[in-house]
């Protein structure tokens, strides 16, 4: 397989949870281990000020995201790891790219669409109630985190397959008109993370509010497990493990041997309260460590701004050349 380039950011709203683990950072981690691999993971804040207009929680969110990437065991020697909001040559790429972008092509993107949608069905006489020219044009600010670093590989979840494609759109025309500079990525669907459910077996996110964190107390943790949404069967009862919350959880965290077990003692028909608390012991002993390390550096919140500092470095050594160039191409400069 040839050298590919992972590209993937976190946009910083909320406390990182198991759904963010499973989904984005656990294989972002694994494939920057691949020698034959180079990878770019930023924190995506310019993306938070969309959802978020409270400065306090958009700075504990950005540090509470870059405390689990590097608890989690993210090497920045080797993956470039910095945050967005570092990087000015990606505004500057955004609006060039803004410039490249049908206005139609943004009025079916989804993100948008959604709210388009439930203004209508809230009876609203104005369909655009509540959006910003932010959450319109957000699929160019990410095209533009993708493009900047000459990205070949992009995981993300399902929602965001409509975002990659428009990425490949917008990056087409640019190169039709100013020559072949952008490098067109192609998506990588994590079908665990889309999978992984939250509290009420819907998917884990932010905005479903169902979300476990990943870095509470093992406490707390054990007390969001026990919070998931069962049916009434009784222990003895044997229990199926499709379309089960705590099975599905299980299955993201536990190795097949264990996964086997658990599937025996459900056809054998393992109480809820046991089936959750064997939930709980295999979460806990993956991240018991990793949380250590996360409570030390959240204490040392200086440790964390030095190593953004020196991803945002490693990151303009790329960007920076790379604009210069495309400054050329669309004649801003010669
Ligand atoms: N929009 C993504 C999300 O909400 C986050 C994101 C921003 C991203 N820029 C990106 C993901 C670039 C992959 C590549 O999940």
């Amino acid at each position: 397989m040839s050298k590919q380039t992972y590209l993937t950011g976190i946009t910083t709203t909320g406390t990182p949870h198991l759904g963010n683990y499973v989904g984005a950072i656990r294989p972002a981690i694994a494939a920057s281990k691949s020698a034959d691999n180079e990878s770019f993971y930023f924190l995506a804040d310019y993306h938070a000020l969309i959802k978020s207009q409270d400065p306090a929680k958009v700075r504990q969110s950005r540090t509470e995201i870059a405390a689990a990437w590097l608890a989690l065991g993210l090497d920045t020697n080797k993956a470039t790891f910095y945050r967005q909001s570092d990087i000015p040559e990606i505004p500057e790429l955004t609006w060039m790219l803004t410039c490249m972008t049908a206005k139609g092509l943004m009025n079916r993107a989804h993100a948008y669409k959604g709210v388009v949608q439930e203004n209508i069905d809230a009876g609203s006489s104005d369909p655009d109630k509540g959006i910003t020219m932010g959450l319109f044009s957000y699929p160019i600010l990410m095209a533009a985190d993708i493009l900047m670093f000459k990205s070949t590989r992009v995981p993300v979840g399902k929602d965001q397959v409509q975002h990659l494609e428009m990425t490949r759109d917008i990056a087409q025309r640019f190169n039709h008109h100013f020559g072949d500079h952008l490098v067109i990525p192609e998506v990588v669907v994590d079908e665990d993370g889309a999978l992984l459910a939250g509290l009420d077996g819907r998917k884990m996110s932010k905005s479903y509010n169902n979300t476990i964190p990943l870095f509470g107390t093992s406490k707390q943790l054990r007390k969001s497990i026990m919070k998931i949404k069962t049916n009434s069967q009784e222990p003895g009862e044997p229990k199926a493990t499709e379309n089960n919350t705590v099975f599905e959880l299980f299955c993201a965290f536990g190795s097949n041997d264990e996964i086997a077990q658990l599937r025996e003692d459900y056809a054998a028909g393992i109480g809820w309260g046991d089936a959750k608390q064997r939930l709980y012991e295999v979460i806990e002993a993956i991240l018991a460590e990793p949380r250590e390390k996360y409570n030390d550096l959240m204490a040392n919140p200086a440790d964390i701004e030095q190593v953004l500092q020196d991803g945002a470095k490693k990151a303009r050594a790329v960007s920076a050349p790379y604009m210069a160039q495309l400054r050329k191409a669309v004649g801003l400069s010669t």
